[in-house]
């Protein structure tokens, strides 16, 4: 059972070539994407009214998409134009079209009923291209239930192990300062200094030790939008634990989203970068090569814990101080849940 009322992620906008229908699926439901002549993404239900042939293996024309197996026509607003060999279309020609929005690099598609669909609710993130900063982007798939991958990234206490030889390297403040959590309208957020880290690789101009404030942002279904500032040793302290007014040395940006295809398939997909002034063009890949190698660590982890999972579902999970940001986010998903289908509960690979 999924929350179907929800903006999702579909794609990164550089993904959907002009020209191209793109096949989709979220929250079961398969979608063909494209572009028209004007730039405007359509997305449409992937399933031709006829005989239910998928629109994606069709072709388009102009803004117009032909299914290819008897040849029925549709607009971009999925009503069917053309039926070959019949005059009258009737009005039950057509398909599904979905609301979409694009907010800085991200194509979103809202999966619900149009009518409540509400584009102020998308969180604001950052175009690839902007030129205030620098950015790379990239996606990639998961068998596994989304949750557990929100459940990675609601508890950061997993870098000081699963990436140890990676973002968790030299960090075991990860593992050993809990973060204050806020509850938000549409999900949590999480604060912490990282005290007294020493900085590795092409940061360790910023000095023998510094002090981290990190703070992100998890909103659903899979948003983690991420900022860790970089300060001289000691920051931590004059704050007196609050968030940081001055300049830092140095700042990462993290923007994720993890979009459920299915039961056991997901998307995740994630840009990193730093202000523009932060960093060349050289350092960034290796900052986006070793964040890549973090989330195949983190992938490898998921998928077989999914599989065990799987093997036994009845069987409880042990829950710690470490489960807090978990255990919340769920609680708030099981509440969406019962909201719109009126299910007092759903069962789903629990770590609660
Ligand atoms: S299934 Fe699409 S035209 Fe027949
Ligand atoms: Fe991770």
């Amino acid at each position: 059972m999924w929350i179907a009322n929800a903006w999702y992620v579909a794609a990164w906008l550089h993904e959907l070539e002009p020209g191209r229908i793109h096949a989709r699926t979220i929250i079961d439901q398969p979608l063909a994407l494209y572009r028209t002549s004007g730039g405007e993404i359509v997305a449409l239900e992937d399933r031709c009214c006829h005989r239910f042939a998928p629109l994606s293996l069709g072709r388009l024309e102009g803004d117009d998409l032909r299914c290819m197996y008897h040849g029925l026509k549709f607009a971009p607003d999925g009503r069917c134009i053309e039926i070959p060999g019949q005059k009258l279309i009737p009005q039950s020609a057509c398909v599904r079209r979905y609301p979409v929005e694009i907010v800085g690099s991200w194509v979103w598609v809202w999966m619900g009923d149009a009518a409540v669909a509400d584009r102020n609710i998308i969180p604001p993130t950052l175009a690839l291209d902007d030129p205030g900063y620098r950015l790379m982007a990239g996606a990639l798939d998961y068998a596994a239930h989304y949750l557990l991958i929100d459940d990675n990234l609601l508890d950061l206490s997993h870098l000081s192990f699963a990436h140890e030889k990676t973002l968790g390297l030299d960090m075991p403040q990860w593992a050993d300062e809990r973060p204050r959590t806020v509850a938000l309208e549409r999900g949590l957020r999480f604060r912490r200094w990282l005290r007294d880290h020493p900085p590795r690789g092409f940061m360790k101009k910023l000095g023998e030790r510094v002090d981290v404030w990190n703070s992100y942002d998890f909103l659903f279904p899979g948003i983690f939008l991420q900022r860790t500032a970089f300060y001289p040793q000691g920051t931590a302290e004059q704050t007196g634990g609050q968030e940081p007014a001055g300049l830092p040395l140095f700042y990462r940006i993290d923007e994720q989203a993890v979009t459920p295809i299915g039961p056991r398939a997901a998307r995740y997909f994630y840009a990193v970068g730093t202000r523009a002034s932060d960093i060349d063009a050289d350092k960034l890949e290796r900052l986006f090569s070793v964040t890549t190698t973090a989330f195949y660590e983190d992938k490898t982890i998921i998928e077989a814990q999914q599989k065990l999972i799987d093997l036994d579902p009845e069987r409880r999970m042990l829950p710690t101080s470490l489960d807090a940001g978990p255990t919340q986010f769920r609680k708030l998903v099981y509440g969406w849940l019962a909201a719109e289908h009126g299910a007092p509960r759903v069962a789903v690979p629990a770590a609660d």
